[in-house]
This record gives C-alpha cells, sequence and structure tokens, in this order.
C-alpha cells in the first residue's frame, strides 16, 4: 500500500510518502520566521503552510517516484495543534481526496508521535513506554497495541520544549532555542549550576518545568548586570546545567515507569528527543538496565508527514476503505490531555 501524509498541525509544513511502513519520502519544511516574534504566531503559520502545501505534497509525490494514480491513500493530521494550521491540511486533504477518488484518513497527531519507533524499527514488540517530548508535550504512554494506549504521566505545566525554548528566551538565544542550548551545551560543564529537577521525588509520572524556567531567571538576575553581560564560558556552563535538569527528569521518571510497568522497550519522540545528551544518556543507560531503546532519526522525532502516513496505512488495512470517504470530520485544536483518554 502507498499512502500520502500530510501535517500541518503547528510550524511545519510535511508532506511524506509510505509505502508498506517504509519511508519513500518526507518532505519537512520547518517556518522560520517565527524566531522574530519568539514563539510561533498562528496567523503567520496558517499563511505558509498556504503558500508552501501543493508544492511541498508534489515534492513528495516526485521523491518518492509515485504518481498520484498509484497511491491507495491519503492521511493527515486532524487533530490537536492550531487550529488555523490544521484547516490548511485538513481542507487540501478533503480537496484532493475528492478529486482523485483516494479514501482519506484523519489522524490524530500525538498518536503519530506515540508510534513514530516504526519508522526506525519494523517491529517493536507491544507493550512498550512512548516518551512524546516536544514544544507543546511531554507526555508518558503506556502502549498496549496500535489501537490501546494510555496516558501515565505528563507535564503539570510547561513542556521540555517549551522548558528550553522559554530559558533561552531569558538567555538571549533565538526561537526554537532547544537544538541552540544542546551546541552551547556540548561545550559547558553540566556539573557547574544546580539548576532544579522539578517533581523528581513525587509519587507518580508526572513533569514539572516551570520552576526551572523561574530558577533560571533569578540566578541571571542575582550574577549579571544583564544577558549581553554573561560570559560566553558561563552560557556554556549554564546551557549546559540547564540541559542536565532537564533530561535528568525525564529519564529519571521514564525508567521509573519501565520498571514500575515492567516494560522491557521504550521509544522516545517528539522535537525534543533531537537532543544529544538526551539521546546519548538513555542509550547508555538501556544496556546498564538492558531494556530495550528505539530513538528514531531526527526527521521522525520532529513534526513530520512519515509518522501520519504511517498511521494512515494502518488504519485503512484494516478498515473497510468505505469509511474514508467521510468529509464530515473536523479540525480540532484541543490538546490530548483535555480530551477523553483512549
Ligand atoms: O516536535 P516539534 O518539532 O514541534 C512541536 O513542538 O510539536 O518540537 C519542537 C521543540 C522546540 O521546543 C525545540 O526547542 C525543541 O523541540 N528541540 C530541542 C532540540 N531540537 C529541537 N530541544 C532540545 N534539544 C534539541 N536538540
Ligand atoms: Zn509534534
Amino acid at each position: 500500500m502507498k499512502i500520502l501524509g500530510i501535517e500541518t498541525s503547528c510550524d511545519e509544513t510535511s508532506a511524506a510518502v509510505v509505502e508498506n511502513s517504509k519511508t519513500l519520502s518526507n518532505i519537512i519544511s520547518s517556518q522560520t520566521v517565527h524566531k522574530y516574534y519568539g514563539g510561533v504566531v498562528p496567523e503567520i503559520a496558517s499563511r505558509i503552510h498556504l503558500q508552501l502545501i501543493s508544492k511541498i505534497v508534489e515534492d513528495a509525490l516526485n521523491e518518492a517516484k509515485t504518481d498520484i494514480s498509484e497511491l491507495d491513500g491519503i492521511a493527515v493530521t486532524y487533530q490537536p495543534g492550531l487550529i488555523g494550521s490544521l484547516l490548511v491540511g485538513t481542507n487540501f486533504a478533503k480537496a484532493f481526496s475528492l478529486r482523485y477518488s483516494k479514501p482519506l484518513v484523519p489522524i490524530d497527531h500525538i498518536e503519530g508521535h506515540i508510534y513514530s519507533g516504526f519508522l526506525e524499527k519494523s517491529e517493536i514488540e507491544f507493550p512498550f513506554i512512548t516518551l512524546v517530548v516536544s514544544g507543546g508535550h511531554t507526555i508518558l504512554f503506556l502502549v498496549s497495541s496500535f489501537t490501546q494506549y494510555q496516558i501515565i504521566g505528563a507535564t503539570r505545566d510547561d513542556a521540555a520544549g517549551e522548558a528550553f525554548d522559554k530559558i533561552g528566551k531569558i538567555l538571549g538565544l533565538d526561537y526554537p532555542a532547544g537544538a541552540k542550548i544542546d551546541k552551547l551545551a556540548k561545550e559547558g560543564n553540566p556539573k557547574r549550576f544546580a539548576f532544579p529537577r522539578g517533581l523528581i521525588n513525587s509519587n507518580d509520572f508526572d513533569f514539572s518545568f516551570s520552576g526551572l524556567k523561574t530558577s533560571v531567571r533569578y540566578f541571571i538576575e542575582k550574577h549579571y548586570k544583564n544577558v549581553v553581560s554573561i560570559p560566553e564560558s558561563d552560557l556554556k556552563d549554564i546551557c549546559a546545567s540547564v540541559q542536565e535538569a532537564i533530561v535528568d527528569v525525564l529519564i529519571y521518571k521514564s525508567v521509573k515507569a519501565l520498571e514500575f510497568y515492567n516494560i522491557g522497550t521504550f521509544v522516545i519522540a517528539g522535537g525534543v528527543s533531537a537532543n544529544s545528551r538526551l539521546r546519548n544518556k538513555i542509550q547508555g543507560l538501556s544496556v546498564e538496565k538492558g531494556f530495550n531503546v528505539v530513538i528514531p532519526k531526527i526527521q521522525y522525532c520532529m513534526d513530520n508527514a512519515a509518522m501520519i502516513a504511517l498511521l494512515g496505512e494502518l488504519k485503512l488495512k484494516n478498515t473497510p476503505k468505505e469509511t474514508f470517504f467521510d468529509y464530515a470530520f473536523k479540525a480540532n485544536p484541543t490538546p490530548i490531555r483535555s480530551r477523553k483518554s483512549s
């Protein structure tokens, strides 16, 4: 089966072609203009999706050497996300489906992340635990099958990526700051400053990052006249220490969940799983503690359409085709935690 996937839930315009769980193409265009505003501006994001979507889909089909007639269906992200951005993708997909008589599968973006490990490794045994960690989400899922999963822990305030971005802003770094902090941290000392590890001793699998952000703000105010006066070596040490605090809690709670539920496989997904310290540390721990770890390539960690196409293919294989000519579904911005959990 060949499926075209479309993803426009936030600030990445992406289209991909997946065939039997193998990625033939995965085009991702990240919108960089938002750095001038210190965060994603929804109206600008949807306008850029609108400008790019046709070309990105065309490129994805060309790179996959696939003619529209060869497609068995299309899959599109319909929730959660920015409403304007979701509307661009869903309306494009509905029109495409109608024009070319292709079944259309609406996909939940977070479910895309949960199962994105299968783009890296075709056989992952259920049950496993997935940590979805991005700019908008920090959630631990216990995943029992392709249709069953439950939230076992989540952030009570900021997402981990949001913490990287907001702390980056305090440090004078452009949005999104995660990758920049990661880079600066490589030359810094993670032990120099002891920043708080929120909720590390709580009796659950929840996270909290807003205290860390506040603590960095007070630290900078106390020790430096302003951001530009921070010496470069201090900045590197602050970045390394902040990153260590975030990575420590993410890993501590994930390993605690693996042990509590007696699960042997851990998958990470979402933009923050691109973090080099997180990737190295979890890899090292998996050897030490004897669990399997699936760390998808960065193009599958960030927002991407391949994960949407993969799930679309799965749903199409297991449901009568006629079900997927129903255009009544609506773009839905509501975050997963505010909906009924499955
Ligand atoms: O999944 P994603 O592309 O978009 C959503 O938020 O849904 O994730 C973007 C987030 C941003 O907060 C960005 O700062 C963070 O991922 N990020 C990183 C790294 N690369 C991206 N955080 C830490 N280290 C990185 N290398
Ligand atoms: Zn995402």
